[in-house]
C-alpha cells in the first residue's frame, strides 16, 4: 500500500510517499515517517484523514493502534494522510514533576533562609507556629502530587508540548513564591489558634479525600489500557463529576482559612477558575460518551465541580 503524507497546505512531507504492507498499523506508519525524517518521532506526529473538498469541521484523527486499512475506505492501493508536526514533546510525568518541584523547593527557601534581608528587613524574624505548620502542609501537598504523578495517575496522553513546561512552571513557581513571601514575612500576623486548627484540619481531610479520588480514577483504567474514559463512581464521585477538583479547591480554602493572605486567596480564585473550565469540559465529554444510546450507559445526573452551585 502506498501512503502519501501531506501537510495541511497539501505539500508532500515525505518525498515520494511510503510503501507499507497491508497489515501495517498507524504506529508502523509513524515509525516509517520517523525513519525518513529523524526529528519527527511518533509523539510529535498528528495524523488525520483529509477533509473532503468544500467541507468544514474536525478531521478524523488516526489512532496509533488501528490498522491503516481501517482508514482506507475501499481503496487499498493508495492512502493520503495529513500530517501535523506537534513540536517537541515531553512526557506528562516530566511536565508535572517540574511544575510541582518549583513550589516544593521555593517555599522552604522563604521559611529557612534570611531572604527578607534582600527586601530591606534587617531585624530578627520570629517564626510563628502557624508558619511552621504551613510549611509542613505545603510540602506535604506538593510531595503528594509528585508521588501521585509517578505512582497513581494513568494518563491517556503520553506526551505534552515542551512549551507547556514553561507555561505551567511559570504559573506554579510564581504563585508558590508569591504566597511563600507573604506567609513567611517578618510582619506576618497569624490568625487565632482556633482558626488555624479549623483551616488545617479541614484542609488535611480534603487532601486525603483528594488522594482517595485519584485512586478511584486510577482504578478506572487497567495498567495496559488504551486510555479510554469510564463513568467515575464511588465516594464523592457519586455526587460530583470532578470530585478530585472539588477536594483540591476545598483544601486550598482550608489552607487560606489557616494562613489568611491576599496572595493565597488570589491563587484560590485563579485555580478554581482553571479547574472549573476543565471540569465543564470533562463533564460534557462524559455526557457525550455515555449518552444512553445504542447500548451505551447514560451518564447519571451529577454536580460538575462545586455543589450546590455548579
Ligand atoms: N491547583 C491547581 O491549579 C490545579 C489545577 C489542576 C489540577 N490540580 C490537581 O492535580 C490533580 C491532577 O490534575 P488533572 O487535571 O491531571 O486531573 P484529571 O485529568 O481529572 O485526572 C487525573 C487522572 O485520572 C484520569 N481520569 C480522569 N477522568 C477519568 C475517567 N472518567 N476515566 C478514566 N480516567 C480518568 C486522567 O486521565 P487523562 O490523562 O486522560 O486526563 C488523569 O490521568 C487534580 O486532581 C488536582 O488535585 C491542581
Amino acid at each position: 500500500m502506498k501512503v502519501t503524507v501531506v501537510s495541511r497546505s497539501g505539500r508532500e512531507v515525505v518525498k515520494g510517499g511510503l510503501e507499507l504492507n497491508e497489515t501495517a498499523t498507524v504506529a508502523d506508519l509513524q515509525h516509517a515517517i520517523h525513519k525518513r525524517i529523524k526529528k519527527l518521532y511518533p509523539s510529535r506526529q498528528r495524523l488525520t484523514l483529509p477533509l473532503p473538498p468544500g467541507t468544514k469541521g474536525r478531521p478524523v484523527v488516526l489512532h496509533h493502534q488501528k490498522s491503516l486499512i481501517h482508514y482506507c475506505d475501499g481503496n487499498l492501493d493508495n492512502l493520503t494522510i495529513v500530517f501535523k508536526d506537534l513540536g517537541p514533546q515531553v512526557s506528562y510525568r516530566t511536565l508535572f514533576f517540574f511544575e510541582y518541584l518549583g513550589p516544593l523547593i521555593l517555599y522552604p527557601l522563604f521559611y529557612y533562609f534570611p531572604v527578607y534581608r534582600y527586601f530591606g528587613y534587617n531585624g530578627e524574624r520570629a517564626i510563628h507556629p502557624v508558619q511552621t505548620y504551613t510549611l509542613y502542609y505545603w510540602c506535604f501537598h506538593y510531595f503528594k502530587r509528585i508521588m501521585e504523578t509517578f505512582f497513581v495517575h494513568r494518563f491517556s496522553h503520553s506526551t505534552s508540548p515542551l512549551s507547556n513546561v514553561f507555561r505551567n512552571c511559570a504559573y506554579y513557581w510564581t504563585f508558590g513564591s508569591y504566597i511563600a513571601y507573604y506567609v513567611n514575612h517578618p510582619l506576618y500576623t497569624p490568625v487565632s489558634n482556633l482558626q488555624a486548627r479549623i483551616g488545617f484540619g479541614f484542609g488535611v481531610i480534603c487532601q486525603l479525600s483528594n488522594f482517595y479520588c485519584h485512586i478511584l480514577l486510577r482504578n478506572l483504567r487497567s495498567p495496559a489500557g488504551n486510555g479510554g474514559y469510564q463513568i467515575p463512581s464511588g465516594f464523592l464521585f457519586n455526587l460530583v463529576t470532578c470530585a478530585n477538583y472539588t477536594t483540591e479547591i476545598y483544601q486550598w480554602l482550608g489552607f487560606n482559612v489557616a494562613t489568611q493572605t491576599v496572595a493565597g486567596y488570589i491563587f484560590l480564585v485563579v485555580a478554581t477558575s482553571i479547574m472549573t473550565n476543565w471540569a465543564l469540559a470533562k463533564h460534557r465529554r462524559l455526557k457525550k460518551l455515555f449518552d444512553g444510546r445504542e447500548g451505551r450507559p447514560k451518564y447519571p445526573r451529577r454536580w460538575v465541580i462545586l455543589p450546590p452551585f455548579l
